[in-house]
């Protein structure tokens, strides 16, 4: 019997506090698994989230994980219109002993717990508009099936055995400790109680005889798997971080417990006394939803992206690569990883009562509203830090003022009494600023915008293929402000339509601006899909026409025919997207408090 000590890459759990400099640089990357373009047709692609605990309800942190494999997924679609080709999954995590403690402190069957818990995450996800194909939940009968199926093929490969298992277990992050990670504090009785040193969540001693996979075997293909793809696990400074941990101790892994402690679980196959340990169980939801074990399951494995927390990393990017080797499947395609919201630089917690309710925060900011907040300020690399105030400063000012009042200057009734896309003159803006005519009106700042616009869809794929969309929108509203700039410079409230002279140039720059606009709305939709849906309604863009394929920007500039041109604009004329800083009543109230 073995006798399994120090655990000490086991309960790093919340250890991943890594420094996180810098940022990798742009490199456009669409080669998935076996070199074939992720965008090729045919291509497959499969996003997932971390599934979600269902001991709390949902709390902002749970939606951006959510809102980043959204974004990412919708962006795919963009590019591959196709249903069949992308696959996108979310769902609960449902099992374990922090399940089970906490339905038992609310007076709950586990069952009823979860039910109640993951019917809140379906829901919050439903209204902000996480556009996922699947929802798995741990507790279903297909995802049993397939964690079984799991857990014969490493048994069948020889990979579990075992053994005594004696250390630190923390039940609120469902992991081993090794002792240099505990620390002793005051209980309640003023006794002094082992805890986490890291989130503070009690420990206990267990000394049981569990299975334990051979984790320590697969240190070289981990590795090796992190050396040949240096975009498995991105960002770079996180892949870094498990190519370190790669390098200090790899015990084994203890992956059941003692059905008399845990029952509420899934049970070992052909050996009731012991529950299927809580992440193994959780892990392979990933297979569940793609159907394993049936054979279906390959059309979409390994054309895995997992988008994740930093705290879950070495879940996901040494234990999860290592089970799959072990069955026999490769590692999946990606890791994303992001960092986490604090609330004025605190941890979000229960205990310190400064959870942030996102069902509020939607309600406040509208669905797009927030998720642009979300999307916009939040850093993969780095923790972020909420309040209120600062989202209602960046709504303001680069939805509201900056795009919404762009698309408000160039189709209101005053500046565009026909109510159409505008007719764009080449010989007031001609293809170079050298072979301008004795029409030609455009400028040099007028071409680096146009320069500008036309290279931002590219920009904007390398970013997110970099898991860096917060760039992206941030390369997006450099333009809007560039176009704003455009439209300032030549001012056509100043121009009249009843010219010979004006009339080509202002319809010129009014084309030139709902271009811009078009392709901004276009971009935008995987981050805001309703504001993007209203604005390209507006431009009189067709349902058909709102693909990456189909956004051929300023057409007429170098040349071609646009079929944009003298068409209608659409008839909703309202705001994109009103002020909320004199819109919302709740915050003059929070003004006053
Ligand atoms: N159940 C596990 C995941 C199993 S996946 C096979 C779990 N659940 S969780 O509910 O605790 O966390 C789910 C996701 O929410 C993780 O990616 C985690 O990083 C993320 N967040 C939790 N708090 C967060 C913040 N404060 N900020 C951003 N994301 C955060 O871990």
């Amino acid at each position: 019997m073995l006798r399994v000590r120090a655990l000490r890459l086991l309960g790093r759990r919340r250890a991943s506090g890594v420094s996180v400099p810098g940022s990798c640089g742009p490199r456009h990357c669409s080669s998935g698994p076996l070199g074939v373009r992720d965008d090729a047709p045919g291509a497959r692609a499969f996003f997932t989230t971390p599934i979600f605990y269902v001991n709390a309800a949902p709390h902002i942190g749970h939606l951006y994980s959510a809102l980043l494999a959204d974004a990412l997924c919708r962006h795919r679609r963009l590019r591959v219109p196709s249903a069949a080709a992308t696959r996108f999954s979310t769902g609960t995590d449902e099992h374990g002993l922090k399940i089970q403690q906490a339905a038992a402190a609310a007076g709950l069957a586990p069952a009823e717990l979860c039910d109640r818990v993951s019917a809140q995450f379906q829901q919050l996800f439903r209204e902000a508009g996480v556009s996922s194909t699947d929802f798995v939940r741990t507790t279903e009968a297909r995802h049993r099936v397939a964690v079984q199926h799991f857990w014969g093929l490493l048994e069948a490969r020889g990979l579990l055995y075992k053994g005594l298992y004696e250390g630190w277990y923390c039940a609120s992050e469902e992991c081993f400790l090794p002792e240099a990670k505990v620390t002793r504090q005051p209980g309640p009785s003023g006794d002094a109680c082992p805890v986490s040193l890291e989130s503070g969540h009690p420990v206990s001693w267990t000394k049981e005889e569990n299975y334990i996979f051979r984790l320590s075997q697969f240190r070289e293909p981990l590795r090796r798997w992190l050396r040949d793809d240096p975009q498995a696990v991105t960002p770079e400074p996180f892949r870094l971080a498990v190519l370190q941990w790669l390098e200090e101790e790899l015990p084994d892994l203890s992956v059941s417990r003692r059905s008399s402690h845990l029952h509420w679980g899934i049970p070992v196959p052909g050996d009731d006394s012991q529950t299927i340990y809580v992440w193994l169980d959780a892990l392979v939801n990933y297979l569940t939803v793609i159907g394993y074990p049936n054979a279906e399951f390959r059309a979409w494995w390994p054309a895995t992206s997992h988008i994740i927390g930093k705290d879950i990393l070495k879940f996901h990017a040494i234990y999860w690569p290592a089970l799959l080797l072990g069955a026999g499947m490769s590692p999946p395609h990606r890791i994303y990883v992001h960092s986490h919201w604090t609330v004025c630089g605190q941890k979000m917690s229960k205990s310190l009562g400064n959870v942030v309710d996102p069902k509020t925060c939607l309600d406040r900011y509208t669905v797009d509203g927030f998720r642009y907040f979300l999307l916009r300020q939040g850093v993969p690399n780095w923790d972020c830090d909420y309040y209120d105030e600062k989202v209602v400063k960046l709504l303001d000012s680069e939805l509201a003022d900056a795009l919404g009042g762009l698309l408000n200057r160039c189709t209101a009734n005053r500046i565009n009494p026909s109510g159409t896309y505008p007719v764009f003159c080449a010989n007031c803006f001609p293809p170079a600023p050298g072979v301008a005519g004795p029409s030609a009106r455009a400028q040099a700042e007028d071409y680096a915008l146009v320069n500008a616009v036309a290279t931002l869809p590219r920009q904007v794929a390398e970013h997110y293929d970099n898991f860096q969309i917060y760039k992206a929108l941030e390369a997006v509203s450099s333009c809007v402000r560039q176009t704003n700039g455009f439209v300032q410079r030549h001012a056509p409230w100043k121009l009249s339509w009843e010219s010979p002279v004006d009339a080509p140039w202002l319809g010129t720059v009014l084309h030139v601006a709902l271009e811009c606009l078009r392709v901004f709305g276009t971009l935008l939709q995987p981050v805001t899909p309703s504001l993007a849906d209203k604005l390209l309604s507006r431009l009189g863009v067709s349902a058909t026409e709102r693909g990456l394929g189909e956004l051929f920007f300023l057409p007429r500039f170098y040349g071609y025919p646009c079929p944009f041109e003298g068409r209608r604009l659409g008839p909703e004329t309202g705001l994109l997207f009103p002020r909320l800083d004199q819109s919302r009543a709740w915050l003059v109230k929070a003004h006053r408090t």
